[in-house]
């Protein structure tokens, strides 16, 4: 039952949200981290994408993990803990827990307090059996992982959904380090990651018709009103991804629609007309440079799954 669950909570200030929201508006490209997308509306707006035509990253990765969890489970080995990075809805950790051989236990992090403890009551009503432990951070910082009476065999860090394309490529090397140090040695990490198409499909699944992506990005300033004393005009602001083929990311950006003053906490910020705040870069990558990257970080690969059109992969690592 969810009252019998236990939370570790490590979950960022208001303080912290507030001086990275401050000190990224004060930059000559003004930034937002992404992270902050995640409030209970931001959660919401974020499922509808992954339901929709154009967004082909969950579908994919879905469709992968229903082909494979079963040899990926095989990889894994019996009694794992599965330590999951940005667990959101745990969908396609079903997947897995239910091929996994005898889990030893489950602890799915996220930024996301109120999401994370509704999921992990979802999933102990599934699961009765098995010990699951929900841990609030941001997972970028440190924080300590439960400690467990029955040492699991192994620890498997699971990173799906391609949230490792949200970080540039020094902050992806400091999280594969360190998630190579949660995981330890004999550790894995099973990791899914967008892989370089054609643009055009990339930029249509980050300019849905619907327009649920525009008001996912436009969230995070309603997000930063309320919590943060803040005065943006939704309506001021234009929803814009592009794919930036040099460096194989979509930028989503918030383009101010006119010259204008906002106030954060009482600090002026202005904007001129088409001044833009990036919200969010997501990298795409060939198999050749990811595998490099994880090796440069510490990481033996193992088995890459992927789909028929080569849109996306799921590739699972040994820590060497
Ligand atoms: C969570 N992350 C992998 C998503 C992505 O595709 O980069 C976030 C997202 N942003 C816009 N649409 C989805």
């Amino acid at each position: 039952m969810a009252a019998s669950i236990v939370l570790h909570d490590f979950e960022p200030s208001i303080g912290a949200f507030l001086d990275e929201v401050l000190e990224g508006l004060s930059q000559p490209q003004k930034r937002l981290p992404s992270k902050y997308f995640y409030d209970r509306r931001g959660c919401e707006l974020f499922e509808q994408i992954c339901e929709l035509e154009e967004y082909y990253l969950t579908r994919t990765e879905l469709t992968i993990m229903r082909c494979w969890a079963g040899e990926m489970a095989a990889r894994i080995g019996p009694r794992a803990m599965l330590l999951e990075l940005g667990s959101g809805a745990s969908l396609k950790t079903r997947l897995l827990l239910d091929r996994l051989q005898d889990p030893a236990a489950y602890v799915p992090v996220d930024i996301a307090r109120e999401h994370l403890m509704a999921t992990a009551a979802k999933l102990r009503l599934r699961y009765p059996g098995l010990d699951i432990r929900p841990l609030c951070a941001d997972f970028f910082d440190w924080f300590e992982p439960p400690e467990f009476e029955q040492i699991p065999e192994r620890t498997v860090v699971y990173f799906p959904g391609s949230t490792i394309g949200n970080f540039d490529p020094e902050e992806t090397e400091t999280l594969l380090e360190r998630m190579a140090a949660l995981a330890g040695s004999d550790g894995g990490l099973l990791i899914g990651f967008d892989l370089q198409k054609d643009p055009a499909v990339i930029e249509a699944a980050y300019n849905d018709a619907r327009g649920v992506t525009a008001a996912f990005n436009k969230n995070l300033l309603a997000r930063i009103n309320r919590e943060l004393d803040a005065n943006f005009h939704l309506e001021h602001f234009d929803h814009r991804a592009l794919y930036n083929a040099d460096a194989g990311r979509i930028e989503m950006h918030l383009v101010s629609r006119r010259p204008q003053t906002v106030r954060v906490h009482g600090r002026a910020i202005s904007f001129a007309r088409g001044e833009s705040i990036c919200t969010e870069y997501s990298y795409k990558y060939n198999h050749r440079d990811f595998r490099r990257d994880a090796a440069g970080a510490g990481y033996r690969h193992v088995q890459t799954w992927t789909d028929e059109r080569d849109y996306f992969a799921v590739a699972y690592f040994e820590v060497a």
